[in-house]
């Protein structure tokens, strides 16, 4: 600082005003002397920062604070505040209005702190650049006045918890606005209109709750970057998209946007990334032209329909996935690993590839052994044949590979030994045959490997004993391969035959004759095409041996009973008999088995087997420990001492709390993605006609998947999702009622958005803890739960409905959200309903809001022991008695549960 300061400083007014009082001529010569000695701040900005220092929680400082680091002053004198540079430095609770008397200050810089409160007003900061108070814990809405400031450069406030639209007055900032980023609040309202924006570089309002058409970026001729994503934006993307040749990336997936080709990608010569899953894009993806720097390209969860197959230029990709697509043809060629390949100094190279849920067919091609720095293939999914090259395993960066679901046959090849970084390989459901090899026990890595359903004649028992692996290869026949054997019928049979050739033929014979039998048992009635290779047909003998002859009966429904069992590889299932009364019928019976080996996704309950002899129609499922959602929203909790009685349990398990809000919203976001899955990944779609909290199962760590699909249709093969919303089946009402559409209960008339109907019963049961069909609910004359949750919401009481269970441990946004969602699910009209993908997008962000207000809490929840309130327990027990009359309610249940 310079220290021949004088009264020329005189332009800053408050100095110039003592100077010019002339009595006050001695106090100026003064203070001039002081300030020779030593810069200061001006008094009003210092009193300003002790403000923000005691609001805020500045950080402390001892004499002039403009010597701290995170602070810049101007040179004058007195001096006056610059820049706050305070991002990540723990400043808490709400910025003060005191913040606007910082007058010359142009950068504000308090990203990543927990400021909460609203932004205000700071219309007087004129020269401020840069206000970043990005993920922080703002609330309310924008503050207008931030869209008058003329010199404004940079807005960043993403991650908060803004809400309201975004002003108006930002279509005012013609000159100087190059980066808007308000990601993931909870704005509301249209897109901004940014034309007139004419600097803009970064636009990012991706995340909210934006409505409205797609943003007109014809003026913006300086954009690089647009992320729309997550929002609910419809309409056309504009032509104009193509006309920013400096666009770099975009961001677009997860919107409303009406279906039609992808824009003409082949004019964006700049585009380096595009994001555009879930946009209803259609027909062919272009070839790329002359672009020459593209390094993602992401569209799952399209329409498209084909693909180029020469991608050999496009040196620069680096993440290629068209994942749930309807893609037909061959796979394509990919750019191979060059040295030459780079971009800004970067060497780029193809490190992730998703070709999975589409229809593939023909080969892997062996050139893709050149992808020398790809980490993860999926091509699961698709109808893909032939052996499986070796040059694969030259992919010796490859983490994940993904096979499943093909019609891959032949050996795995012994190439596979080079796959050192390899985790996770999943090859279930192909045809591929010859003993396992043993290669997989010295891949250190691997710690996931799929094998079931395929030909494997062995698997070493070693490797299936490995300790450290998660390892499944159902379908195996003779369990292990003897290692020694296996050499020696390589070296020649000769010399073990002369001795044991008549005793090997008499088994073979014997072993013949019995899968002979037990097919013609278990295959009654079906013919060939009826027996899915995946579901495995068990004789009678071999259902009683498993269930140790019925034994224990773990649920009961109408078509019959549900027993355990235990398979001889030691596999826990779930026996499903059908009751002689049974109004299933054969036709369901093999509808059931048929879909089930048709479907495989992680959400849906999966199929083992089946046995039909005579009258006797069983299925055998996976085993779901921990029963339905159902049971533990709706059956009184019990005292957590009786848990060691789980997994005798069964369906009924005894361990049932009542699921705090995070595990319910888990346990619907799961479900909503096995219903996705059938609606929208299986051609023709399937209708599931039983979607019921009954139907949600869960596996021993909560984990949901649906069953029952024993009543599901297919959809006729729709043209488009519209008109699979409008026309739909016409076809015997069946369903459980309290979670039936009345669109279709009324018009017969069967569309996904049945399903979507009935999912949303299920949301309102977690949200309210109710059963759908309660024959009478608190103060109310309502016969339905949708009924009794719109009097609330009308009423404004939506509290009154929430399960006191929850003890408002949830996050209010991420309720109302789901609470939104359901509601739009029970529209009476099928077409204006949210489809599943919209559904589970907004159960994500619920979680995610769930998720942050927990880790923002938990701290505070961790020191903090939440008093049993007497009040709370009263409340409950009231709530709890109208809720299940059952007799074994256990008083204070709810406080035994520890808190989170
Ligand atoms: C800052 O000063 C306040 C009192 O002025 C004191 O309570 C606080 O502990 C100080 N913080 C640090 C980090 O020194
Ligand atoms: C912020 O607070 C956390 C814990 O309270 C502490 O670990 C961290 O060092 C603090 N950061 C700064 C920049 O003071
Ligand atoms: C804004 O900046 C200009 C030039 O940097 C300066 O002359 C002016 O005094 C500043 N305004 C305020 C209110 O400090
Ligand atoms: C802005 O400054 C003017 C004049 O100094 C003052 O009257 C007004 O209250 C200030 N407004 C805000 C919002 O700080
Ligand atoms: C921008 O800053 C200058 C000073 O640097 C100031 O004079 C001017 O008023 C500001 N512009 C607007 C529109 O506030
Ligand atoms: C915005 O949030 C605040 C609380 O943070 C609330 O008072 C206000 O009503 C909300 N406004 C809108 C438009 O949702
Ligand atoms: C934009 O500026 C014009 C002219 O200055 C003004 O009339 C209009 O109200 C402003 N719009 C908003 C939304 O601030
Ligand atoms: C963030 O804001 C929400 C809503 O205003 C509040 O409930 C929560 O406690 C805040 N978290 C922190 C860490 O300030």
């Amino acid at each position: 600082m310079s220290s021949s300061i004088e009264c020329r400083y005189s332009k800053v007014r408050w100095n110039s005003k003592l100077c010019h009082l002339s009595r006050m001529v001695f106090i100026c010569f003064f203070l001039a002397q002081i300030l020779n000695a030593d810069a200061a701040l001006s008094a009003d900005e210092g009193n300003v920062l002790q403000i923000l220092q005691e609001t805020i929680l500045l950080p402390n400082w001892t004499g002039n604070p403009c010597d701290e680091a995170w602070i810049n002053c101007s040179s004058t004198n007195p001096q006056h505040v610059l820049q706050l540079n305070l991002a990540g430095k723990n400043l808490t609770g709400a910025i003060p209005p005191d913040i606007s008397r910082l007058r010359g200050i142009s950068i504000i810089d308090f990203n990543n702190n927990q400021l909460n409160g609203s932004i205000p007003d700071i219309r007087n900061l004129t020269n401020l650049t840069k206000l970043w108070i990005g993920t922080n814990n703002l609330t309310g809405e924008i503050h207008e006045s931030i869209f008058h400031l003329g010199n404004l450069t940079e807005i960043d406030l993403r991650n908060n918890q803004l809400n309201g639209t975004i002003p108006k007055a930002l279509e005012n900032m013609t000159r100087t606005i190059t980066y808007i980023n308000v990601k993931s609040n909870l704005l509301v309202g249209s897109a901004p209109n940014i034309s007139a924006l004419v600097n803009l570089q970064q636009l990012d309002i991706s995340s909210n709750g934006l409505t409205g058409p797609f943003p007109d970026i014809t003026f913006n001729k300086q954009l690089i970057g647009l992320s729309l994503a997550n929002n609910f934006l419809r309409g056309p993307v504009p032509p104009s998209v193509i006309q920013n040749p400096k666009l770099n990336w975009i961001f677009m997936s997860n919107n409303s946007l009406d279906p039609g080709p992808l824009f003409d990608i082949t004019q964006l010569t700049g585009l380096r990334t595009l994001s555009a899953g879930r946009s209803r894009f259609q027909g062919a993806i272009p070839s790329l032209g002359n672009n020459t720097v593209l390094t993602e390209f992401t569209v799952p969860v399209n329409n498209f329909s084909s693909i180029p197959l020469d991608w050999r230029n496009v040196t620069s990709l680096t993440i290629l996935n068209v994942a749930s697509n309807i893609i037909t043809g061959n796979l394509p060629m990919l750019p191979e690993y060059s040295t030459q390949t780079s971009i800004f100094g970067l060497r780029l190279a193809l490190q992730k590839i998703d070709f999975s849920n589409n229809s593939f067919t023909g080969v892997i091609p062996k050139s893709w052994g050149g992808l020398s720095f790809l980490e993860e293939m999926n091509l699961a999914y698709n109808r893909l044949e032939g052996p499986i090259p070796p040059e694969i395993g030259r992919l010796n960066q490859l983490k994940t590979l993904n096979l499943s679901n093909n019609q891959f046959s032949g050996r795995i090849p012994d190439d596979f030994r080079y796959l050192s970084k390899l985790q996770i390989l999943d090859l279930r459901n192909n045809q591929l045959t010859g003993p396992v090899p043993d290669l997989f026990n010295n891949l250190s890595s691997l710690h996931s490997l799929y094998l079931d359903n395929n030909s494997f004649s062995c698997i070493p028992k070693t490797l299936a004993m490995k300790q450290g692996i998660n390892i499944t290869f159902q379908g195996i026949r003779s369990a292990y391969c003897d290692n020694g054997q296996e050499s020696l019928s390589r070296g020649g049979i000769i010399g073990v035959a002369v001795g044991g050739f008549c005793a090997f033929i008499a088994i073979l014979a014997l072993m013949f004759l019995i899968v002979r039998r037990k097919r013609k048992i278990c295959s009654h009635q079906l013919s060939k095409e009826d027996m899915p290779k995946s579901a495995k047909a068990f004789s009678i003998k071999e259902i009683k041996t498993m269930t140790e002859n019925f034994k224990q009966p773990v649920g009961k429904g109408g078509f019959g009973s549900v027993y355990y069992g235990k398979l001889p590889n030691g596999k826990e299932v779930a026996v499903k008999v059908k009751a002689a009364d049974s109004k299933q019928g054969v036709k369901e019976f093999l509808n059931e088995v048929q879909l089930l080996s048709r479907v495989h996704h992680k959400n849906l309950v999966p199929l083992i087997g089946y046995c039909l002899d005579g009258q006797e129609q069983i299925l055998v499922y996976e085993y779901m420990s921990q029963g339905a959602l159902h049971d533990h929203l709706h059956h009184p909790p019990e005292s957590s001492s009786t848990s060691t009685r789980q997994g005798a349990g069964g369906f009924v398990s005894s361990r049932h709390c009542s699921l705090d809000w995070k595990t319910r919203l888990d346990i619907v976001l799961n479900a909503a993605r096995g219903l996705e899955y059938l609606h929208k990944d299986c051609k023709p779609p399937v209708i599931h006609r039983d979607v019921k909290s009954s139907n949600v199962l869960l596996t021993e760590k909560l984990q949901a998947k649906f069953g029952d699909l024993g009543i599901s249709k297919q959809a006729y093969e729709p043209d488009t999702d519209e008109t699979m919303n409008t026309t739909g089946i016409s076809t015997a009402v069946q369903g459980t009622w309290g979670y039936m559409d009345p669109e279709y209960f009324t018009r017969h008339k069967l569309t996904v958005k049945s399903d979507v109907f009935s999912f949303g019963v299920i949301l309102l049961e977690i949200i309210t803890g109710k059963r759908a069909q309660t024959q009478k609910f608190p103060d109310s004359e309502a016969v339905t739960l949708k009924q009794w949750v719109e009097e609330a919401l009308e009423e404004n009481k939506l509290k009154s409905v929430i399960d006191p269970r929850l003890r408002d441990e949830y996050s209010e946004e991420g309720m109302l959200m789901v609470v939104n969602v359901a509601m739009k699910c029970l529209l009476p009209n099928g077409v204006g309903r949210p489809d599943m993908g919209d559904i589970v997008y907004t159960l994500l962000q619920a979680l995610q809001r769930e998720k942050e207000s927990r880790t923002r809490t938990s701290e505070i929840l961790d020191e903090i022991t939440i008093p049993a309130s007497a009040q709370l327990t009263g409340q409950h027990n009231v709530e709890h008695s109208v809720l299940s009359p059952v007799s074994s309610v256990q008083p204070n249940s709810s406080l035994t549960m520890s808190p989170r």
